[in-house]
């Protein structure tokens, strides 16, 4: 069944504008960003602009998509006036995990630009709005237990060597950004039902850049991946991780989530209480026994 949601159009919201954008982060050390009212999906905009040349660090926003894309194929709603949604161009040359010589193979720097994402919205949440957001390993941000936040990270590879990456985020701001749980698998939230109060989006935004400017110097650093850790939600608790979003799959994975090691990968424990461990890929996460098969 196509997806339902929204039930009805928005109209696009005043606050987030090319000149409101370009006040608010006109003092960080971004290249050039682009504004949409409307468009198909930030990132496919931001691929579109990456084969046109757009440096590194170029963004791109939108008030609306009508087509944006979450992962494993699925669709991500973004209303005007209601959601975040947007893109940043990472050139492969400037990122410190990105050479081979630090040893970080193409999965495990993918999982790194997803938790660069992950834990810049998190901390951004965490210290401008007291809240505690939680990583649903590899992309989400859980507010209360419900999804709040996504990230879409697309690579261009040559060989084992990045070119560039476009690191998508999609937060869910004022209640109508989520969709009703009936229509999702994974309960949604959004920042302003959690705080009772409106969220100026252009503050967040400018938050979670800044954190993105300056974690993404730092993903071969102990510290990032302990911060990750320190988010990562559902530890101690049995999970179930599927290699294609459907956690009763043939390649599904059962365990006690033990937490991150010092490279990033996931642990986890058997029932026989052994050890193992997970390193990349399209993978999905959730409480053992939740059940459904989409996210
Ligand atoms: C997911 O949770 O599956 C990832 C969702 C990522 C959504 C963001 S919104 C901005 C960017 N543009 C897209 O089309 N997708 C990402």
């Amino acid at each position: 069944m196509p997806p339902q949601f929204p039930a009805k159009k928005l109209m696009p919201s005043p606050d987030l504008n090319a000149q409101s954008l370009d006040a608010h982060l006109a003092g960080l050390p971004l290249g050039p960003v682009r504004f949409y009212d409307q468009i198909d999906s930030t990132n496919v905009e931001a691929d579109r602009w990456l084969a046109a040349g757009a440096p590194d660090l170029a963004l791109v926003v939108a008030d609306e998509q009508t087509a944006g894309r979450g992962r494993l194929n699925r669709r991500w709603f973004t209303l005007p006036g209601a959601s975040l949604a947007f893109s940043l161009v990472l050139r492969g040359g400037t990122l410190p995990a990105g050479s081979p010589e630090a040893g970080i193979d193409p999965g495990m720097l993918s999982m790194r630009l997803t938790a660069l994402g992950a834990l810049s919205v998190s901390l951004a949440l965490e210290a401008g709005y007291g809240l505690s957001p939680e990583i649903k390993w590899p992309n989400d941000v859980l507010l209360q237990r419900r999804k709040t936040a996504g990230i879409l990270v697309e690579g261009h590879w040559q060989g084992e060597q990045l070119e560039a990456a476009i690191l998508g985020i999609g937060i869910n701001i004022a209640p109508a950004s989520v969709p009703p749980d009936e229509q999702i698998a994974f309960p949604s939230t959004c920042i302003e039902a959690v705080l009772g109060h409106p969220v100026t989006r252009l503050h967040l935004l400018q938050a979670v850049i800044e954190n993105l400017l300056a974690w993404r110097k730092r993903l071969n650093e102990p510290l990032f991946i302990t911060t990750w850790d320190r988010h990562l939600a559902f530890k101690q608790e049995w999970v179930t991780i599927s290699q294609d979003g459907s956690p009763g799959g043939p390649a599904s994975q059962t365990g006690i989530l033990a937490g991150l090691d010092d490279l990033g990968r996931l642990r986890l424990r058997d029932h026989a209480d052994q050890e193992f461990r997970i390193v990349s890929g399209e993978l999905n996460l959730r409480p053992a026994g939740s059940g459904s098969a989409e996210d």
